[in-house]
């Protein structure tokens, strides 16, 4: 179940904001663990099993990141193509797409029912042979009433190229699960790097927060970070998802931010990857109650440090 203390109260609202936009996330009510991919330190990303074990490590959220197969279902993948963390190259070896002369799979060249004779698991560890790519519906299914989810629309402009509207089918799954607005159990976030995305979704008027990711490795996060930049996502987002990176390097960022009523959820915490020789644990606290942001995403959900 969902811990009390971390029931998103609306304390934000008190801040003057440039338009009508949710804003529910904050630090009063406790810091906020996502779940990246799942437990994905853990067991294979994005799969069930990643899920479920976000959720007994008490998770508030659990990332889903979004692709979408051939005849138009909304999948939990991280990547757009499909070797990485599946057998893919056993299963289909002719599928293959050329790329500057690389044979990739991908994903929307899959039906699901094709997508769902893949193994999802083998790659992580043998004891996970077996798992499979879910389906949002399934991620909905299993997380809802236990923790929040946090879907993100992933490449939609690659998508839209192709013929598909990722925000049209994720408004649709939300809509037919009676999650928007969200319920009291299952609180839903939606993220994007894609400015574009995360307006449309505003457009339509989804009564749930969005979060705004900001990308170290984009040539825009200077400008997206400046005070006007900042000021610019508001008018679309409730909060910005910085690479964690970003965070460290200015230490007036989670302030100004809050100064106009944006969240700061960094991305991505893992044991696999500290700075200066810090565990995972001594990190996120360092980020949570040092530099005061509001939530964070980690692959190692059991190291969130609580107080
Ligand atoms: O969504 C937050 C974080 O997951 C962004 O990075 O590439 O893991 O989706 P990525
Ligand atoms: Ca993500």
């Amino acid at each position: 179940m969902m811990h009390s203390r971390h029931i998103l109260l609306p304390v934000l609202a008190s801040v003057t904001v440039a338009m009508n936009v949710p804003t529910v996330m904050t630090q009063t009510s406790g810091k906020i663990l996502i779940a990246h991919r799942g437990a994905s330190a853990y067991a294979p990303e994005h799969t069930l099993a990643a899920y479920r074990l976000a959720i007994e490590q008490r998770a508030d959220y659990v990332e889903q990141d979004l692709q979408i197969s051939k005849d138009g279902v909304l999948v939990c993948m991280h990547d757009l193509t499909l070797e990485r963390t599946t057998n893919v190259k056993d299963v289909f070896p002719d599928r293959a797409s050329v790329v500057n002369g690389v044979k990739t799979w991908r994903v929307s060249d899959f039906t699901l029912a094709e997508l769902k004779r893949l193994d999802a698991g083998s790659w992580f560890k043998p004891e996970f042979k077996g798992e499979r790519i879910p389906t949002f519906q399934e991620a909905v299914d299993l997380v809802r009433g236990k923790a929040g989810l946090y879907p993100e629309t992933k490449e939609p402009e690659v998508y839209g190229s192709r013929g598909f509207d990722m925000e049209k089918l994720l408004t649709a799954a939300l809509e037919k699960n009676r999650l928007l607005p969200a319920d009291a159990k299952t609180p839903v976030i939606i993220q994007s790097f894609s400015p574009a995305s995360l307006k449309k979704l505003r457009a339509a008027g989804l009564k749930v927060p969005l979060v705004f990711l900001v990308s170290d490795l984009d040539a825009t996060a200077g400008k997206w970070l400046s005070d006007a930049g900042l000021r610019e996502a508001s008018t679309f987002a409730a909060g910005i998802g910085p690479a964690k990176a970003l965070v460290s390097a200015d230490a007036t960022l989670v302030t100004r931010a809050h100064a106009i009523g944006l969240t700061v959820t960094p991305y991505t915490f893992r044991a696999a990857g500290t700075r200066e020789g810090k565990t995972v644990k001594e990190e996120m606290a360092e980020f949570l109650y040092r530099f005061g942001v509001d939530a964070l995403f980690t692959d190692n959900p059991d190291q969130f440090p609580r107080r």
